[in-house]
């Protein structure tokens, strides 16, 4: 199996590791950069517990593999919040809805909303229902997750 060197910005720090070729983003960011707030549900791009944003999109990170994220800016729930602990937005919007319950699902659906409300700041009802959709909660919290989104996208929640 070879291994290769790459070079990725992580919530704004370069890091620098080696990856085999048929490791996964996921498993590089959790095992060789230490990135734990990425949750590993299903490893095959259904539940959307990985996603973490790569060069601005939303990126199922079990689906992609570390050597494809070779010189990418990739962030993680870890570099949502502000470096004095001001939460991100959305952050606040699922606390502020109790948008929460085991939490397993939420790095994921953290990072999904955090990519759609930075390329649109008001989501439509679409757009909120399409982004939510690719996401699996075990604990069926959806009606928090949706209040939550509805909240940011400025409706009533
Ligand atoms: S672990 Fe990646 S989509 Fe489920
Ligand atoms: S809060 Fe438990 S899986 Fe979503």
């Amino acid at each position: 199996m070879s291994t290769h060197s790459i070079t990725l910005t992580i919530n704004g720090r370069r890091y620098a590791g080696t990856a085999e070729s048929r490791h996964t983003l996921s498993d590089f960011l959790r095992v060789e950069a230490g990135y734990t707030g990425v949750h590993v549900g299903c490893e095959h791009g259904v539940c959307g517990a990985c996603t973490v944003i790569v060069d601005g999109k939303a990126v199922r990170s079990c689906l992609m593999l570390a050597v494809q994220a070779d010189g990418a800016a990739v962030t993680t729930a870890e570099g949502l919040a502000a470096p004095d602990g001001t939460l991100h937005p959305v952050q606040q919007a699922l606390r502020d809805e109790h948008a929460l319950q085991c939490g397993f699902c939420t790095p994921g659906v953290l990072m999904t909303l955090a990519a759609l409300t930075a390329n649109d700041a008001k989501p439509d009802e679409e757009a909120l229902t399409a982004a939510l959709s690719g996401h699996i909660c075990r604990c069926t919290g959806y009606q928090g997750l949706r209040r939550a989104a509805r909240r940011l996208a400025g409706a009533k929640p």
